[in-house]
């Protein structure tokens, strides 16, 4: 059916909705950056939308649950306003596939995470037949990916750089390497001109990101490392904060801990996921790494950077995990005493090698160890923020604060969340507070007068 007068003129809304990690944040912005090109432009009303990008997350069952309830409650909205195209992107798109055409019937569109950028072709095919696609390929399908029209606007103090894709460390619970394909790097050049111009355009900070970026620049045939890439964002562009995210343990290298100590405009934050604290858990986790591995690149970090802030991501209830192997986890707890920590109960991922274990772990007790260790980094994590009490840390003003009480809110370098009064012409500018308060996940201070 040809598509009606009213919709064909003018601007079209595009609605997106990211479910996942940052580097579903990143693809959303490629999709609207090449949607963008066939003239559509972001709306926050879903109700304004003539197109629906649902970016989706399958790294647990619920994450996954999520998406498909969200799905289901839009089938109301298909009825009333019948050329209303919605898109499903993202890793439970790879993973279903047509399965999910099969299962939403008001989905138009299924578009894997290596097809992005055929998303505006897919569209218009959709558009002009009045059908439905689904195009999950399994390799890389449109050129060197990432492109999304050759991306910047983002607006913003902070943005997202993606500076390579996919995973090939197979670790037996996790479904990315299944939905994100093999590692791939990003040429240098690229991510270099892309920082610029976010730069020029006002950004401040960048949070460059990849599932395992210490692995950055395998395979890419140039011959530069991680720490290469971080001493020449440093060296080459005026951005005045540089974060990242993920770091395998495995990986990290001595030259990418000395980047901490010599990189000036690197954040002192690192986020080193440490899964488990027994080995026996760690082995069977395919993880590549010991407790007695993991606590030496901590002794070592501390040493050339004494100031980092250190988080980590923790599962519990892994398959076999007994009473005895969640203590050694506690212990680690008790030993790094992270700055703050993001934990999770096992979930079993289709196609993982730890979803054919026998060995489940009850739920109920799964959930008890995951409450026990919550409460247990709660109390280290507002330790440490009392600590910041008295002390005067620089931030970056990234925009009014979420509780909207007329405070603005932004960062330290150890990645702290500060809230504190001072006018809005002051976003985008790094300032002194001191820190007067400490609450479980923030901090509040005083501007400094320069
Ligand atoms: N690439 C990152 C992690 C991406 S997934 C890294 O290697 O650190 C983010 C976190 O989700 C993981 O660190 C892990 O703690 C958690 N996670 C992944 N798969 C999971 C599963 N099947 N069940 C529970 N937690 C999981
Ligand atoms: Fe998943 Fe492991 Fe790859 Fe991280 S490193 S994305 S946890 S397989
Ligand atoms: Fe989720 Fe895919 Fe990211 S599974 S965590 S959106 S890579």
């Amino acid at each position: 059916m040809p598509e009606p007068l009213l919709h064909s003129a003018g601007p079209r809304g595009l609605y997106v909705r990211t479910f996942g990690c940052q580097m579903n944040e990143y693809d959303s912005l490629r999709v609207q950056r090449l949607l963008a090109n066939l003239g559509y432009v972001p709306v926050n009303d879903i109700g304004q939308a003539d197109v629906i990008f649902l970016n989706t997350c399958s790294v647990r069952g619920k994450a996954e649950q999520k998406v498909h309830s969200f799905l289901g409650s839009l089938r109301r909205l298909k009825v009333t306003k019948p050329h209303l195209k919605i898109i499903a992107g993202g890793c439970v798109a790879q993973q279903l596939g047509e399965k999910l055409l099969d299962r939403f019937d008001h989905l138009d569109m299924v578009i894997g995470t290596r097809a992005v950028n055929s998303v505006g072709q897919m569209l218009q095919r959709v558009q002009e037949s009045g059908g439905r696609l689904a195009c999950v390929p399994d390799e890389e399908s449109d050129g060197t990916e990432i492109d999304g029209r050759k991306i910047p606007p983002q607006a913003g103090v902070t943005a997202l750089v993606t500076i390579m894709q996919g995973c090939n460390n197979f670790c037996s619970y996790c479904i990315v390497p299944y939905v994100r394909g093999p590692e791939r790097s990003r040429r240098a050049d690229e991510i270099l001109e892309e920082i610029r111009r976010l730069d020029e355009s006002g950004v401040r900070e960048v949070l460059l990101l990849g599932q395992n970026v210490n692995s950055y620049g395998r395979g890419l045939g140039e011959n530069i490392t991680f720490a290469d890439l971080l001493r020449r964002i440093g060296a080459e562009t005026s951005i005045a904060r540089i974060r990242f995210t993920t770091s395998h343990p495995k990986d990290l290298s001595d030259e990418l801990m000395r980047c901490f100590a010599e990189v000036d405009s690197l954040c002192k934050h690192l986020h080193l996921p440490v899964q488990a604290g027994s080995d026996r858990v760690l082995a069977r986790m395919n993880r590549g790494c010991t407790v007695a591995g993991y606590m030496e690149k901590i002794r070592r970090l501390r040493q050339i950077c004494p100031e980092i802030a250190l988080t980590s991501d923790v599962i519990v209830g892994f398959p076999g995990e007994t009473e005895e192997d969640f203590k050694k986890t506690m212990q680690l707890l008790d030993e790094v005493r992270f700055d703050n920590l993001f934990s999770f109960r096992y979930s079993d991922r289709p196609n993982t090698m730890a979803a054919t274990f026998a060995d489940k772990v009850d739920p109920e007790a799964a959930a008890r160890r995951l409450l026990e260790l919550q409460s247990y980094q709660a109390d280290i994590t507002l330790g440490k923020n009392l600590a910041e009490v008295g002390s005067t840390r620089l931030v970056l003003v990234e925009g009014p604060s979420r509780a909207s009480n007329g405070q603005m809110t932004g960062r330290t370098t150890q990645n702290r969340v500060v809230n504190f009064q001072v006018p809005l012409s002051s976003i985008g500018r790094i300032v002194g507070v001191k820190i007067a308060f400490a609450y479980s996940h923030s901090l509040k201070g005083d501007i400094i007068p320069t």
